[in-house]
Order: C-alpha cells, then structure tokens, then sequence
C-alpha cells in the first residue's frame, strides 16, 4: 500500500508519526504539499515520507488516499482532482457522509469513514470507522483501538463525542488555575490535576461492568466533598448544558446544519 494524504495538517501530522516512529509499519506515504512547513517537517523525519508537487501528484501515485482537509474546502479541493476507479478512499472530513464522498471521489467506489484523534501519534487514540470491515480498520490498527462501526449515525454520534477534548483540557485548566491561584505553583498544580484524571481515566477503563453513575457513587463519601461539588455542577445545569451542547454540535456532525464559513482548528 502507498499511502497519500490530501491536507497535511494538524491530523495528518499525527497520523504520519504515529505510521512512521519506530515499531509502525512505515509504509510509503506521499503528502500534499500544503501544510508545506508541517509537509516538510515530517519528510525531514521520517525516511518514508515524501511531499508531492500537487495533490493530483498524491493521487496519481497512491492507491490509498486519506482525505483530511477542512469540511469548508472539501468539495472545492475534490472537484479540481481525478481519481481513478483503483483508489481505495479514507474520509477523515467530520460532517460528510460516505455518500456525500462518493459523489466528490467518483469513479473510486471504495470509500470508508475514519476518527483518528491527535493521541494516534503516541499511538493511544480510539479510532472509529465506519464501514467496520474496512481498509481503515487495518490501517488504523497499529495507531490505538479500533471501534468497528456499524451505521454513520453511530459514527456520527461518536463524532459529536470527540468535540469534548477542548472542553476537557479547558475542565482542567479551570481546575488548575484555582489551585494555583491559592499559591501552589502552577507546574505542579498542574502536574496534579493531570495524575488524578490519568488515575480515573484508568478506572473507568478498568472498571468498564460499572455505570458512571456508580463509579460516581463510588467516589463520593455520602455528605463528603465529591458529592458536594457533583450535586453543585447538577443543580447548577452544567450537564444539562453539557447535553445541549452536544446536541448542537451533533446537527453539524451529522451533516444536518452547514457549517459556518471558518471553522476552528480541529473539528
Ligand atoms: N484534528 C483532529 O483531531 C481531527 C480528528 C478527526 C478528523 N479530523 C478532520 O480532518 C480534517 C483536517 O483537520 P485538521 O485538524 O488536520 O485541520 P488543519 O490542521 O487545518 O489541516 C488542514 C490542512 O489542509 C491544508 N489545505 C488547505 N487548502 C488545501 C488544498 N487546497 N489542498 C490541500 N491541502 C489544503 C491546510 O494547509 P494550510 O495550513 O496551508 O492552510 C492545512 O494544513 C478535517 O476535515 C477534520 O474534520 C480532524
């Protein structure tokens, strides 16, 4: 397989590191030429990896193309291309269906749907796809666990779950900052905070038979600090709001409602 990639940019790059460190399969892998310092860096470090002259170079030498750039320019970019009917396509593009990329792809009839995340450079993402039998369940393979997914709102939905990673660095950051604010320094509130989710990252894998609702029961002493600050967040509606949110970035995940005309770094 050679591999190309159509958008070099924040997802790309990790893709790239996470195929290409020591221990991954290195294959081949040919970049478009935009990002062209994220294209160049990644050619400088891994020996696999080549730039091309133009994204119709990356499909013209490829039999595996990744389609990861923006969902706003994704028509236009796939308009000025041909693909041949031997391509086999990956679309990484949240909010665009499977069908939808098969009429921009056309005639490559082999088209499935991925949601790698950033953490495939340390090789530790979960990464949806959708159809479950397909190229990009083997490729993705190395690079985390896999979910074989089997209908696009599903994979929608999961999609919509991925919008939660800001949120969680920023949950933390707030967190961070108010210890540091009472003068522990702010490396090592930090520091902290991080181990204590790392810690109950690890329980809720660990413990996958338990609900959250018990695994939060299990960790608030009845009258204690935990259910305090939970009974708080509730009565407060932060989850309600957590739940809204979700509902509306979950219209634009399942392609319902058009995406404004910029969009923030990652999707
Ligand atoms: N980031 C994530 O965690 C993530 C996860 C799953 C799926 N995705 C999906 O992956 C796609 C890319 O996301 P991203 O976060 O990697 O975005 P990004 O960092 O903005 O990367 C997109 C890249 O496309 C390049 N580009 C712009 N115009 C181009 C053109 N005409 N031809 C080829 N490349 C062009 C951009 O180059 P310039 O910098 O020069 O403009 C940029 O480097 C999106 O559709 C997103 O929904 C992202």
């Amino acid at each position: 397989m050679t591999l190309g990639f159509l958008g070099t940019g924040a997802i790309t790059e990790a893709i790239v590191t996470g195929l290409s460190m020591p221990g991954g399969p290195a294959q081949p892998i040919r970049l478009s030429p935009r990002n062209p310092s994220i294209a160049a860096g990644l050619a400088a470090r891994f020996e696999n990896v080549t730039v091309c002259a133009s994204n119709q170079a990356v499909l013209d030498t490829c039999d595996t193309i990744i389609l990861a750039v923006r969902p706003q320019i994704t028509p236009k970019v796939l308009s000025e291309l041909h693909f041949a009917p031997t391509h086999t396509v990956i679309s990484l593009v949240a909010g665009f269906s499977a069908v939808r990329i098969a009429g921009l792809v056309a005639p490559s009839a082999a088209i499935s749907r991925a949601i790698p995340l950033p953490s495939v450079a340390q090789r530790r993402s979960p990464i949806a796809v959708y159809p479950p039998q397909s190229v990009a369940a083997s490729l993705f393979a190395p690079l985390g666990q896999v979910f074989g997914i089997e209908t696009e709102a599903h994979l929608n939905a999961l999609s919509t779950a991925t919008s939660t990673m800001a949120a969680y660095f920023g949950f933390m950051g707030q967190i961070s900052s108010w210890v540091a604010a009472k003068g522990i320094p702010e490396q090592q509130a930090r520091q902290y905070i991080a181990q204590l989710f790392a810690g109950l990252a690890g329980t809720g894998l660990e413990e996958s038979g338990q609900s959250p609702a018990d695994l939060a029961a299990a960790h608030s002493t009845p009258g204690g600090l935990n259910e305090q600050l939970l009974r708080h967040l509730t009565d407060h509606g932060v989850f309600q709001t957590l739940t809204d949110a979700l509902d509306a970035v979950h219209r634009r995940a399942s392609g319902m409602q058009p995406l404004p005309a910029t969009s923030p770094k990652s999707e």
